[in-house]
């Protein structure tokens, strides 16, 4: 097998963004302890290995990529006993592939999400998965859901200022280690490039520099995994009709336990931006974009820009 994996560095900001990795591998450790696990979009195998690594009875490795599915196949088998986990290099989506699993599922672990939340279909993955959950069954996330930021005016990220698109926000590459060397060993061995990104140094895009906003709009989306939900939509009313520049703001929570992407280092903390002109309400539905890397989404993930935005805002004056 020819283990190179050039593709492998789209994932070194994933892997080394301490946060998002926290926030799964708290909620993971209370959670799965002699659980049967399914973990779709398991990229490099980071979060599969933390379940075995508290753990779980049994994990599914769902990966549609076969590289990276290689890869979570390497890092899992150097690490943990065969017979607890099996790695499927398979579309989770395809309802032909249900009958692989023959444990019924007890925790249902993801990310597969973007900036725009729910552009890689993490909605459609908890429709797939019900059909294989126990009856018990605990999802990680539970919750999605955005805040809005409402600035006055529009001088912010107006149609004119080019700050906040195409940018990656990784501008040092350093070697301090972030990683369980255990996982960097595997990286490593696929992709030579591999990097182990330091935190900070990646932060100077970040959207926390944003001003003040003039008005926070808490929660006006939250979609649970027990909705009934596929495409997502909101509304805001004002008092009155100004012009304005809106943030979404979001976020993922397990049980009381909330991330916000904003603070991450990997794409999806951008903060997509709107500005609404003179108008008293509005409202923002969005596209359920079937997310699948090979319609070349991945460089589209759901950043504020004019090239694709997934949200579609309807104003009313
Ligand atoms: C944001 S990455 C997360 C990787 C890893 N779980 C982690 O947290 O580091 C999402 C992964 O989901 C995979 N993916 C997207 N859609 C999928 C599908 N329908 N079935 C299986 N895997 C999918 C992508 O190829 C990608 O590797």
């Amino acid at each position: 097998m020819n283990y190179f994996c050039p593709d492998l560095i789209n994932h070194s900001t994933l892997v080394n963004d301490k946060l998002r990795n926290k926030f799964y591998k708290d909620a993971i450790d209370k959670s799965v302890k002699d659980k049967v696990v399914l973990d779709v979009g398991s990229g490099t195998g980071l979060l599969s290995f933390y379940a075995l690594a508290a753990g779980a009875k049994f994990v599914y490795a769902v990966e549609i990529d076969p590289q990276r599915a290689a890869i979570t196949q390497v890092l899992l088998q150097a690490n943990f006993d065969k017979s607890r986990f099996r790695v499927l290099n398979i579309d989770f989506w395809d309802r032909d592939h249900q009958n692989k699993f023959e444990y019924k599922i007890d925790v249902f672990l993801s990310e597969t999400i973007s900036a725009a939340i729910f552009c890689q279909g993490a909605i459609l993955s908890w429709y797939a998965f019900k059909e294989i959950a126990s009856d018990e069954f605990i999802s990680i996330p539970d919750t999605f859901s955005i805040d809005v930021y409402e600035w006055h005016g529009e001088r912010l990220f107006n149609e004119n200022n080019t700050s906040m698109r195409g940018q990656t926000g990784i501008s040092e590459v350093v070697e301090e280690n972030t990683l369980d060397p255990r996982i960097e060993k595997t990286l490593r061995a696929f992709d030579k490039h591999y990097r182990n990104i330091n935190y900070s140094a990646a932060r100077w895009e970040n959207p926390e520099d944003l001003p003040e906003p003039d008005k926070i709009y808490e929660n006006a989306l939250v979609v649970n995994v027990n909705d009934k939900i596929l495409s997502p939509n909101f509304s805001l009313n004002f008092d009155e009709t100004s012009t304005r520049t809106l943030g979404h703001i979001c976020k993922m929570s397990f049980g009381d336990q909330t991330t916000y992407f904003k603070d991450w280092l990997c794409d999806s903390k951008y903060v997509a931006i709107f500005n609404v002109k003179d108008c008293s309400s509005v409202r923002f539905a969005f596209k359920n974009h079937p997310y699948h890397p090979s319609d070349n989404c991945e460089s589209a993930m759901g950043f504020a820009t004019n090239e694709y935005q997934p949200w579609t805002v309807v104003t009313d004056k």
